[in-house]
């Protein structure tokens, strides 16, 4: 069976790592290929993560680069169908909800390739995210779901999806999470800085509802900065995020912006944090794991378990609403919670055990 495995930006790359080492072990039975669209492609946002967590060189990079939304589905789609229109696939697994895993799922199902997305089945029900057209088009023409919870397969099924498409498997991202978890690096911040454990904040603000307008992220930051009450703020700044921030010229005391860091030393900061501040999806994910208190500055999410099982909060968009839920946190009184059923680290493994059934 010859497999593509699509990545194309940061948030994959996490996703594909353990597909990949599970992988290695069936070459003699499935043999892949790794496929980079290059819709990230900033050493920072991409090359570290393959160094840091082991993934082998891509066999392809489409190098699309930066563009609109619709430019840059439009070149992922031209380039992989040339690619197919080459060498044909039978399957093409897509992960996530960028533009890479919509474009590649749309050029491969018109050439007949069947398409596999981990992941698949979560809504948001915000339609105004590009993530969330990425996931009900991706969805719409998925032959097998590899779903992360009980809510996505209700979803599925809600849509009219068959039940033999649906595989629940828990949550790869989880599995890389666990695996390195003995690996966490400490970032250089956390020496300059003489941070103490649980006595900061880590934050990090990317989506265009909250970064693309300059008064909301300004007031945003500034209800953060005053409800952190002094406790340094860590704040990796993404690329979309930082050309705004230039703009603004936004300082405090209290506020540290750095670059993004890589997979091994963010995911330390947030392990030892007193909370998270974000507006990410999957980083909700890895804080519900760590069992770390976690803002999340959205309106909706499309991953409801960290908010009925993890220690995720929906705080909402409006400057307003930090300050009642700082108090919370600075009061002790935030949930412990839960782990989501099948977040064990053992994911990957029985997504390839169920791709072997296939061959
Ligand atoms: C994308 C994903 C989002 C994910 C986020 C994580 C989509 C629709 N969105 O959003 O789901 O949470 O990645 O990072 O796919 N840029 C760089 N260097 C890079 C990549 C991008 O400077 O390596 C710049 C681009 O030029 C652009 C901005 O960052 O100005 C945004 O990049 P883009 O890939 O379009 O979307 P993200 O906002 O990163």
């Amino acid at each position: 069976m010859k497999l593509d495995i699509i990545a194309g930006a940061r948030p994959n790359f996490m996703k594909i790592a353990p597909i990949i080492e599970a992988l290695e072990k069936v070459k003699d039975k499935i043999q892949y290929r790794l496929i980079h669209t290059g819709q990230h492609y900033d050493k920072k946002m991409s090359g570290s993560f393959f160094e840091e967590l082991g993934i082998p060189d891509p066999d392809v990079n489409l190098e699309v680069g930066s563009g609109t939304q619709a430019e840059q589905t439009a070149r992922i789609m031209e380039r992989y169908e040339a690619l197919l229109l080459k060498d044909m696939a039978d399957y093409c697994l897509v992960v996530g909800d960028v533009t890479s895993t919509m474009a590649c799922s749309i050029a491969a199902k018109k050439l007949g390739v069947h398409v596999i997305h981990v992941e698949g089945g979560i809504r948001s029900n915000d339609i105004t995210m590009p993530e969330e057209i990425n996931r009900m088009v991706t969805d719409a023409i998925t032959d097998i779901f590899y779903t992360t919870s009980e809510v996505a397969n209700e979803n599925l099924r809600q849509l009219g999806h068959d039940e033999s498409k649906i595989r629940y498997v828990g949550n790869t991202m989880i599995d890389t999470l666990l695996k390195n978890m003995p690996r966490l690096k400490q970032p250089t911040v956390f020496s300059e800085l003489n941070l103490k454990e649980k006595g900061y904040f880590v934050m990090t603000l990317h989506r265009p509802a909250n970064v693309d307008q300059e008064q909301k992220l300004k007031s945003l930051i500034d209800e953060i900065v005053k409800g952190a009450k002094g406790m340094p703020l860590i704040f990796p700044v993404h690329p979309r995020t930082a050309k705004m921030l230039e703009q603004i010229g936004i300082q405090a005391d209290n506020l540290h912006m750095i670059g993004p860091l890589g997979y091994l030393e963010f995911n330390y900061l947030v392990k030892h944090a007193f909370a998270v501040v974000t507006d990410s999806g999957g980083i909700t994910e890895e804080t519900t794991v760590m069992k770390v208190p976690c803002m999340t500055l959205r309106d909706n999410t499309e991953r409801p378990e960290t908010i009925t099982i993890g220690t995720n909060e929906l705080v909402g968009t409006d400057p307003k609403n930090v300050a009642p839920f700082m108090k919370k946190l600075h009061s002790g009184d935030w949930k412990v919670g839960e782990i989501p059923n099948l977040w064990d680290g053992n994911t990957a493994h029985r997504i390839v055990e169920d791709l072997l059934k296939l061959v």
